[in-house]
This record gives structure tokens, C-alpha cells and sequence, in this order.
């Protein structure tokens, strides 16, 4: 394939990669594939176009494959006939560009369906791969990449038609190892078979959970809400390895097939904390659960953030390393700690930190801030510290995650399980998190406890449905304009560039933050008569500047709309939030998120699947 075409296409790849959901079952349950549909389901907010579902007939020994394109909708089993069966696996796709197609939806399986395949990630190296199975004689049916994978493994199991289920199970493992060291690229397999009703799962860059029930009973998914009914007791696949599940379990290192120990994690999420309970969608759920949530983000040990603290102080440079609104977090935090605790502290983005390589040490510390733990930017930023002998610790709300795994300290946010694509009480949660470590280093960490416990309160008081009508009926006033601009000085700055993160995923309106200083050397001519812009007020030091730079916005025909704790002459709108001091970044960002929750409601976008986006983004 010419280079320009490869990229274009890898890079269509990457993108369906982005958000596909896995889940399977393994036990005593012969509706393995409800079990396995319903979990389905509970992944749907990771947004898809397609979907399929295998299960292997008790009977038969055969197994089917029921595939489709659109949504799962209200599951009527009866209507999809499915074999009784206790081994099933189902995956939901998402395609960006073209091929949403019932043959290129998974599972996908070799000639005469021996082994059947769900795959996350791309397999860099498939074309070279299926010319090869074509001349061996191989039929393919999609045009994925993953299909390849059912083939290959079939065709290391060829002309093999062991006796005893002990070594068929042996045989299909070994296959899918050989199999597994030809594919290039990041993956996740799941891999079934009608030799034996054991299921086989392998992980190369994009998560895969399993989880432990009762008597035997083993699921593996993408993420832990899909299984979370049944049990919270999971063991994490790690890179480069896999797993056989037959009953028990057993994991090996895919390069030399050695067995690897696992420890079982508890996990402390509740399954109704990952439903949206009486709200329309997950979005507005995670906002109005931060009246909870900061009180537990800092509800944490004081040896852990002493220690950390202690880290910081002592580190010869610190990084805080995020994606996205993890990213702007991380930027505040900045703020916070050379305001608080006089205290350097450097920020990059997880895909720009490689760069800065030359001036990590054995002595550095990188704080990795993430709300899965798996954002692959994030991660790499982590690896290449760590080649270099630095310290790693993180600030993440998925336990067990990776870099939950790989820091060698972490603080967990306990924000719960955040299902909404656009992140909500996981960042305020960092922020507050990140607020009382800065207090931490500062020797003051009585005192950040209490600023925050104090906006913990506030926002509850905020928080209330009348906040909720008027943010509303702003939205109704704005939900037309094609551009908005939002500005902030100090810590609010970081702020700014995460509202406009926030309106830009859920509302689709073109939306920019600015340094309210920075106005003027440029984004001032942007400008015109009626541009919404929302200035970000703390009040501290930062507040006359930036209400000088609203007067300004205005003198050139924009319409100011105020997140401040008090009424200022120029504001044309004033939302009000509570005067908290150092937490400002926290209660300034929250009427933002309800803004732009209202605003893709009313033009009518899904807050919780935004096109092109996904929850977790696993790939580079
Ligand atoms: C947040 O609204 C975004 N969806 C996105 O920027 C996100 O913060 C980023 O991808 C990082 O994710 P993480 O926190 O899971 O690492």
C-alpha cells in the first residue's frame, strides 16, 4: 500500500480501535449470552455502530455468531436465538470512517468457524498476514484486520485433532501464543474455539480485565462496569501476556508461555454507581455527584499525601503529566503549588513529555493524572521516566489500572466509576487532590483540608435546581452562536482552556480559552457583536485584570457571562459561585460543565457519546 494510503488507513484503524467493548463469560450459567449482551450494554456509553455476540452450543459443540449493525436496543433474546450455551464473548465497534457493515462488525471467524475472535486495536502488520492465509488457501469474508487473527490461529491448529480436553485447551493456547508473536501493533484478543469450551485472552497495549465469581465463574471485559454485577474481585492482564480460562485460571508471558502469578484486586465500586440512576444521562449524573465527591477525594491518609508531599519537596524537578482535561489539571495545579507552597512545578502533556527526556534524572519525580489510568500518551510519558530511574507516582480514580500498576505510589481519587466520555467530578477531584498536596508541601496541610472542605459544602448549597434552571435558560439564549471564548488569569487560566475542552466535546460549538492577558496580542479580533465570552473570576490578586479584560470584550461587542463570587457592572450574565479561596479552579469549572451539558442537550447531541471521542483513549 502507498505510505499516504497506509497512514490515512491506520489511522481509520486507530480511531475504530479507540472504542470498541469487550466482554465474555466463562462458568456455570448456561445463558452465557444474555450475561454477556447485558454487559454489552452497560458499555454502550464508550458510543458504537455495530455489535455481535458469540456463544458455543453445549450441544453442539459448535459455535454461533449473531452479529448487527446499530444499537443493541431492548434485548429481546428470544428474537436472536441463541444456543444454550456457558462460554460466550461480545463486542460492541465503533467505525468512524465507512466499513459499519454486519460482516466487518465482530466476531469474526476462520474458515468453517473453528476459532472465533473479538479483537480491540489494530494489527499493523494484517495485510502482509492475509496474503500469506490467501495462498495457504484461506477464505476471508470482512475487511478487518481482525479476521486475520481467527485465520492464523486456525492455521497453527491445522491438521491437529488432539484426544483430551487437557490438551486441546494446551493446543489452542499455544496456537494463539504463535499467532499473538506475528501480529504487530496494540491489541486486545479474545479468542474462542470449538475444540474445547475454554475461552483464551491477550493483552498488547488496550486493557482487558478479568473477573473472579463464584464457583469457577470468570469474565473478561474492556472495563469493570460490564461485569460489575456479579463480582468485584478482578485480576489484571498486563502487556504481553494472556490467559486461559477453563474453569480456572491460568497466565502466561506470550513470549516464553511461562505462567504468571496474579493477585486478585477488590474493587470498592458499587454496580448502581456505574447506572444512571434517575438522570437522563451519565453527564448530568457525574456533575451533581461532585456534591460528593471532592469530600471523598480528600478524604485520604495523611501519610500517603505526606509522603508524596515529601516526594515533591525532595525531587530534583517534578512533572505533572495529563491528556487533555487531565492536561489542564495538571496546569492549574502549577498555579496552585507556586502560589501555596512557592514551589516550581513543571507540566506537560502525556504525547509531549517524550520530548523532555534530557532533563529527567534518577532524582525526578513524574506524577502521572489521569481519571482511567490507561491513556496510552499518559502511560508513555511514564515509561520513558521510568527508563531514565525516575520516580512514578500518580493521581488516578481506576484502581488497578495502569498506571495505578506502574506508579510506584498513587493517591486514588475515589470519584467512582466516571462514564460520561466528557470529565467531570473526576477532574474536580483531581484538582482537589492536587490543592491539598500543594498545602501538603507548604507544611499546611490542616489548613488545605479545611479550604476544601469548605468548598466540598458550597458546591452541595451550589448545586441545586435552581442553579441547574438558570444555567438552562442561559444555555437557551447562546445554544444558536457558532463561537465562544472563555479567559481566566492565574489558576483560572488552566480553567479557561478546560471550559473551552468541555464545550467544544459536548456542545460542538467552536469554543477557545485564553489567558486574560493574553488578550490583546491577538484572540481580541475574534471579537464581534454579540460573541459570548465567560470570564472566569477568582478572588484574589488575578481579579481586576480580568474584569479589565471583560470590559475590554465587551467595549468590542461581546457578551460577558461571569463565573465569579460577585456581581461585577460588566458582566451581562453573572453566575454565581461561592468565594473559596485557592479551590476557585474547582467551583469555577462546575458551572461550565452544566452549560455545556445544557448546550448539547438542546442542539440535540448525546453528552455522554460525542462523536469522534472515546472515554478511554488506549492508542497513540
Ligand atoms: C475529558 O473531558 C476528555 N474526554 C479527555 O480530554 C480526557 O481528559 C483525556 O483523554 C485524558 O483521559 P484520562 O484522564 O483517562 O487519562
Amino acid at each position: 500500500m502507498p505510505q499516504l494510503a497506509r497512514l490515512f488507513f491506520y489511522e481509520a484503524l486507530a480511531s475504530l480501535a479507540l472504542m470498541c467493548g469487550i466482554i465474555a463469560y466463562k462458568g456455570k450459567r448456561t445463558n452465557a449470552a444474555e450475561i454477556v449482551l447485558k454487559g454489552l450494554k452497560k458499555l454502550e456509553y464508550r458510543g458504537y455502530d455495530s455489535w455481535g455476540v458469540a456463544v458455543r452450543s453445549n450441544h453442539t459443540k459448535q459455535i454461533s455468531i449473531y452479529k448487527r449493525t446499530g444499537k443493541i436496543g431492548e434485548l429481546n433474546l428470544k428474537n436472536i436465538k441463541l444456543p444454550v450455551g456457558n462460554l460466550a464473548m461480545a463486542h460492541s465497534r465503533w467505525a468512524t470512517h465507512g466499513g459499519v457493515t454486519q460482516k466487518n462488525a465482530h466476531p469474526h471467524a476462520s474458515c468453517g468457524n473453528r476459532i472465533v475472535v473479538i479483537h480491540n486495536g489494530i494489527i499493523e502488520n494484517f495485510l502482509a498476514l492475509k496474503k500469506e492465509l490467501q495462498k495457504k488457501g484461506h477464505k476471508f469474508i470482512s475487511e478487518t484486520d481482525t479476521e486475520v487473527a481467527a485465520h492464523l490461529i486456525e492455521e497453527y491448529l491445522k491438521g491437529l485433532r488432539v484426544e483430551g480436553r487437557g490438551l486441546r485447551v494446551q493446543k489452542l493456547k499455544e496456537a494463539v501464543q504463535k499467532a499473538l508473536k506475528r501480529m504487530e501493533g496494540r491489541s486486545a484478543f479474545l479468542v474462542m474455539s470449538t475444540d474445547c469450551d475454554a475461552i483464551v485472552a491477550a493483552r498488547r497495549g488496550s486493557p482487558l480485565i478479568i473477573g473472579k465469581g463464584q464457583d469457577g465463574e470468570y469474565f473478561i471485559a474492556s472495563d469493570i462496569p460490564a461485569f460489575l454485577q456479579y463480582t468485584n474481585r478482578v485480576m489484571y492482564l498486563d502487556d504481553n501476556e494472556m490467559v486461559v480460562l477453563d474453569g480456572g485460571h491460568e497466565f502466561y508471558n506470550v513470549s516464553d508461555g511461562k505462567s504468571v502469578k496474579k493477585r486478585i484486586v477488590e474493587i470498592h465500586w458499587k454496580p448502581e454507581q456505574a447506572e444512571k440512576g434517575r438522570f437522563p444521562h451519565f453527564m448530568i449524573k457525574e456533575i451533581m455527584e461532585q456534591k460528593e465527591t471532592i469530600h471523598r477525594a480528600i478524604n485520604q491518609e495523611e501519610k500517603l499525601i505526606m509522603r508524596v508531599a515529601d516526594s515533591i519537596n525532595k525531587a530534583f524537578g517534578t512533572y505533572l503529566v495529563g491528556c487533555g482535561t487531565a492536561g489542564k489539571v495538571c496546569m492549574a495545579a502549577s498555579y496552585l503549588f507556586s502560589k501555596i507552597a512557592k514551589k516550581h512545578i513543571n507540566v506537560e502533556f502525556g504525547s509531549e513529555f517524550p520530548n523532555f527526556h534530557h532533563f529527567i534524572k534518577n532524582r525526578s519525580l513524574l506524577i502521572a493524572v489521569s481519571q482511567s489510568g490507561e491513556t496510552a500518551d499518559t502511560l508513555e510519558a511514564m515509561e520513558v521516566a521510568r527508563k531514565k530511574g525516575a520516580k512514578l507516582m500518580t493521581i488516578v480514580n481506576v484502581e488497578g489500572s495502569s498506571m495505578d500498576r506502574m506508579a510506584d505510589l498513587a493517591i486514588h481519587i475515589k470519584a467512582g466509576p466516571e462514564k460520561a466520555v466528557a470529565s467531570t467530578k473526576a477532574t474536580t477531584s483531581q484538582l482537589a487532590i492536587l490543592t491539598l498536596l500543594a498545602y501538603a508541601c507548604a507544611g499546611k496541610l490542616n489548613e488545605g483540608r479545611k479550604v476544601l472542605v469548605e468548598a466540598a459544602s458550597q458546591i452541595n448549597d451550589m448545586l441545586n435546581p435552581r442553579y441547574e434552571k438558570y444555567i438552562s435558560m442561559l444555555a437557551r439564549k447562546i445554544k444558536h452562536v457558532e463561537s465562544m471564548y472563555v479567559i481566566g488569569r492565574g489558576m483560572n487560566f488552566p480553567m479557561a482552556l478546560e471550559s473551552a475542552i468541555k464545550l467544544q466535546e459536548v456542545s460542538y460549538i467552536h469554543a477557545e480559552g485564553f489567558a486574560g492577558g493574553e488578550l490583546k496580542h491577538g484572540p481580541i479580533a475574534l471579537i464581534s457583536q454579540g460573541t459570548p465570552c465567560i470570564v472566569l473570576v477568582a478572588n484574589d490578586e488575578t481579579r481586576s485584570d480580568v474584569i479589565s479584560n471583560a470590559i475590554e470584550i465587551k467595549a468590542r461587542g461581546g457578551f460577558i457571562i461571569g463565573v465569579a463570587p460577585q456581581r461585577e457592572e460588566v458582566f451581562d450574565y453573572w453566575i454565581r459561585v461561592p468565594d473559596v479561596g485557592n479551590a476557585s479552579p474547582i467551583v469555577n469549572i462546575i458551572p461550565v460543565q452544566l452549560l455545556a451539558y445544557q448546550l448539547a442537550v438542546l442542539r440535540k447531541n448525546n453528552p455522554d457519546m460525542p462523536r469522534n471521542l472515546a472515554k478511554s483513549v488506549t492508542v497513540k
